[in-house]
């Protein structure tokens, strides 16, 4: 796939063909995010795959908009270390922010299918991937290969705002 074609048809797809993926998908998903750029290049991310269908299933109750979880795949947490300093959050969020886009692009690229999800309920997540205490996990991605109906790749779904309103040119 064209990469201009991923960053234009890329889109949240929340519902998946009941089938696992392969394995080859799998480690180039999670190459990709390795590969991501980060603040220093500190690499400050640790990614947990999940496949098991009743983890799955309790995974789906760590956030409020979860129910994509229940269907995935796979889903890839991803966990931060818990900075000492405040100033750290942003760019760590930043980096793993990244590392989202880069694993749903080259997703993308071999025909799989995404959605991010935000963690809300920690004390649920954390018991049930056991990171260590000095991190945390606020956000993951559920995969799968796409139904029928999502096969073919069209624009997102929902618009973005206009060009000229995002865009400035030397000053606001
Ligand atoms: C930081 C972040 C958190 C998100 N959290 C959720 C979530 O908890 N549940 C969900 O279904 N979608 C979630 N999404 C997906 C967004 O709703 C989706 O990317 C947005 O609506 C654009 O969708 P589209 O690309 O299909 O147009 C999240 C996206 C981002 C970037």
């Amino acid at each position: 796939m064209e990469l201009w074609d991923a960053i234009t048809q890329k889109r949240a797809v929340r519902e998946y063909r009941d089938e696992p993926l392969s394995e080859d998908h799998i480690e180039r998903i999670l190459d990709a995010g390795r590969r991501s750029q980060s603040s220093k290049n500190r690499q400050r991310w640790h990614f947990i795959t999940v496949q098991d269908k009743d983890r799955l299933n309790k995974l789906a109750g760590a956030g409020n908009f979860l129910d994509h979880v229940r269907r995935a795949a796979m889903v890839i947490v991803l966990v931060t270390p818990i900075p000492d300093e405040e100033r750290d959050v942003i760019w760590i969020n930043f980096d793993i922010g990244q590392c989202a886009a880069y694993m749903q692009l080259a997703a993308l690229d071999v025909g799989v299918v995404s959605c991010l999800g935000a963690v809300y309920h920690h004390d649920i997540i954390r018991g049930l991937l056991q990171y260590p205490d000095d991190t945390r996990a606020d956000a993951l991605i559920s995969f799968g290969y796409p139904l029928e109906k999502d096969a073919q790749p069209r624009p997102a779904r929902k618009a973005r705002r206009d060009f000229d309103d995002v865009v400035h040119y030397e000053t606001w």
